[in-house]
């Protein structure tokens, strides 16, 4: 694993495609109760113990992906560390339908626009996917959280 950095100025995210399947938008603090249920039933602990933080900023620096009443992803920034984004995951089922990259996409405007100039991914699990859709290059050390013998 790796952490990786994005230049938020990259054309790569500019040209997103209009979309009817599904809408994108920071989770709701009356809501956060089933999102935090619904990381935890398709992802981890920690990755809850994360999108409660991302979770506990008016607005939310929690994302989600949804089509009605059906969550099919999440992603955070800011979590973690300031300027990183993560964690961020889409059900099972729902893969393979553009909704992770959108998240993706829409999470980094949402860095942008706080005024950053670079974005890390952190402890990337699918490197090639932040290649390949937003350029993202790995970042030549070993991730900034494997620095701290954290519990698990
Ligand atoms: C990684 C993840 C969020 C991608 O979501 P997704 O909705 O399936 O991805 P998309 O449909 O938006 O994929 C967009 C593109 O990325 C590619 N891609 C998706 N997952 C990939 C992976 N794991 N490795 C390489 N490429 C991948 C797709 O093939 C697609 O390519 P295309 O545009 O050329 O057709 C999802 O697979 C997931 O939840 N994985 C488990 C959790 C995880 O690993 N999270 C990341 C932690 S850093």
């Amino acid at each position: 694993m790796t952490d990786m950095l994005v230049n938020l100025q990259s054309p790569l995210l500019d040209n997103l495609q209009e979309t009817d399947d599904f809408i994108i938008r920071p989770v709701l603090p009356p809501e956060r109760h089933i999102v935090l249920g619904w990381v935890r039933e398709h992802f981890a602990e920690n990755w809850v113990s994360e999108c409660e933080v991302a979770c506990s900023t008016v607005p939310t620096n929690c994302f989600i992906a949804i089509n009605g009443n059906e969550l099919l992803g999440f992603a955070c920034i800011d979590t973690t560390f300031r300027n990183f984004f993560g964690p961020t995951g889409v059900k099972e089922e729902a893969r393979g339908k553009g909704i992770g990259y959108r998240l993706l996409v829409h999470s980094l405007n949402e860095m942008k626009n706080k005024g950053y100039a670079y974005a890390i991914i952190g402890d990337a699990g699918p490197v090639e996917f932040y290649q390949k859709k937003v350029g993202a290059v790995p970042i030549d050390n070993p991730p900034a959280l494997k620095a701290i013998p954290y519990l698990k």
